[in-house]
């Protein structure tokens, strides 16, 4: 069995979890149930970031201890994960004990190797987004881009990391992995970065200014940088597990250069760690333009959908809808042509004539397809296509043209009976279109089987209820669940099955 370790970034847990951070984490889910069902085997680690300036400034404004207002906000964090299905193995916080230690022994190491040297330190420092700024960084009319909030010039003794020792090096590494970044062009745009001088990483803050961070081995006056402390747990949650290094550490392109593109595989390589085998970069959900967060407002709370229309609705739209590492518009419009149009009205009408016609013209029980003509073997070879296609496409990463395959023979299938009209059948007394109505009702049955096998990674709760009203219970090879077959043969269906209720409209939401 072929291991398969893949992580997701770490959040935030100032704020509560909006629509982007679902999206990274289904995504993560989606990758990782479809790797299981390929017979890797999976370990799938998340967490939440718990140190740093924005975390302690938000404890104090609630006039709460850092500890327990982290304890509430990544509670939240995880149940919602817990809700959405996302099947982690495990999920660390950067404040537990096991993730301390291991970013304590490495500095030390680090300290001792000579890696890590202290200076004085003189610079702008933006509180907003935790880092210290660089004259490049300024507008050109000298003042500092918004997204810095407030900046200060700060003057102090700190800790460096020697990050420019290793530029060659990452530029060499990045040169002889071209794929080590997912889409190929963000790898690009790193090699562009390192055009410029590396400038040595400050890793420490004193602890007059921040106290809720690791304190550095070395010197317990200061605490680490938070990226410093975050990046490292990838690592920390596997150390005992010999799982090191990831095949996959998955983030949004906001994280990408510096943090994971620059110092993670230095920091690794200093402390003679490979780096990830590969980092998966997405992009963002936007609102009006700009990404969604929390601090442009109205950012979409994903229980509110869920609460409306269920979490593999949520899930499917989610991965549906973006083009991975692309960024994609999020409206309740384009929600809810989605679910009418795909969910509702082709997958659940589907089911429910399925049901409805197994229930009618034969008891409830599926009987056996006698005749292969020509309108059966047209969906037999669409079968084959669309699975042989959508494997490979869900390998690369594009869930989203997977699913559009799938429902196109989820829709094909449709079309299938509408062609041998089984109520037109079922009022014919003769053996020739009896034997062609059961054909029918066993064609549909497998072709709904097949497509939900196909879906299975992306809205696991509906194949699951799917396979249950069709009276089936998957093996364990999900391989040999995607051939055409006679496995619903005899199988007693359900009567009905409500999956995606009232279809909705933008003007009349269900
Ligand atoms: N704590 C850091 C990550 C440390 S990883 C060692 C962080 N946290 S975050 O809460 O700001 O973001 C967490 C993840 O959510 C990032 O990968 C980020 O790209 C992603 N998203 C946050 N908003 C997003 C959208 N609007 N759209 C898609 N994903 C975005 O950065």
């Amino acid at each position: 069995m072929k291991s398969f370790y893949i992580t997701t970034a770490i959040d935030y847990v100032n704020s509560a979890p909006h629509l982007g951070h679902a999206y990274e984490k289904v995504l993560t889910d989606v990758i990782a149930r479809f790797r299981r069902q390929m017979g890797d085997k999976v370990y799938f680690l998340t967490g939440t970031d718990e140190h740093g300036q924005k975390v302690q400034a938000s404890a104090r404004k609630q006039g709460i201890e850092a500890q327990a207002f982290v304890d509430k906000t990544a509670a939240e964090f995880r149940s919602l994960w817990d809700r959405l299905g996302v099947s982690y193995d495990d999920f660390i916080r950067t404040t537990e004990p096991r993730h301390k230690q291991v970013v304590r022994d490495l500095l030390q190491k680090l300290f001792d190797a000579g890696e890590i040297y202290r200076a004085e330190y003189r610079g702008f420092y933006s509180t907003r987004q935790e880092q210290f700024l660089q004259e490049k960084d300024r507008l050109p009319d000298g003042s500092w881009p918004e997204l810095f909030g407030e900046v200060t010039e700060i003057v102090e003794p700190n800790y460096f990391f020697r990050l420019k020792k290793y530029q060659d090096w990452l530029i060499d590494f990045l040169t002889k992995n071209e794929d080590w970044i997912f889409p190929k062009y963000r790898q690009k745009q790193v090699l562009e970065f390192l055009k410029e001088p590396l400038n040595d990483l400050c890793i420490s803050r004193p602890k007059e200014r921040l106290e809720w961070g690791i304190p550095l081995p070395f010197d317990e006056g200061y605490v680490t940088y938070v990226w410093f402390d975050a990046l490292l747990n990838y690592y920390s949650a596997v150390v005992d597990k010999g799982l090191w290094p990831a095949d996959y550490n998955l983030i949004g392109k906001d994280i990408l250069v510096p943090p994971h593109a620059v110092y993670w595989p230095i920091m690794l390589h200093a402390c003679g760690l490979p780096p990830p085998k590969h980092l998966l970069v997405h992009g963002w959900w936007l609102q009006s333009g700009a990404k969604m967060s929390k601090s442009t407002g109205g950012a979409v709370n994903p229980l509110d959908l869920i609460a409306q229309f269920g979490v593999d609705a949520f899930r499917y739209f989610l991965i549906r809808e973006m083009n991975v590492g692309q960024d994609s518009e999020f409206t309740i419009e384009q929600f809810l042509v989605r679910y009418n149009s795909e969910l509702a009205n082709n997958l659940g009408n589907l089911v429910n004539r399925t049901l409805n016609m197994t229930t009618r013209f034969a008891a409830g029980v599926l009987p056996a397809a006698e005749v292969v003509e020509a309108p059966e073997r047209e969906l037999h070879e669409l079968w084959a296509k669309t699975r042989d296609e959508v494997i490979p496409l869900c390998e690369g990463f594009q869930f989203h043209t997977g699913i559009e395959r799938t429902i196109a023979f989820v829709t094909a299938t449709n079309a299938y009976i509408e062609k041998r009209a089984p109520w037109k059948l079922g009022k014919s007394a003769t053996p020739e279109d009896q034997a062609l109505l059961r054909t029918a009702l066993a064609t549909m049955a497998e072709a709904l089987r097949l497509a939900v096998a196909l879906l299975q990674h992306v809205v696991p709760g509906t194949t699951e209820k799917i396979n249950a009203v069709l009276g089936h219970q998957p093996g364990p090879d999900w391989r040999s669940e995607l051939q055409w077959g006679s496995k619903l043969n005899g199988s007693k269906v359900a009567a009905a099955l409500v999956l995606f209720p009232r279809p909705a409209t933008p003007d009349k939401p269900a």
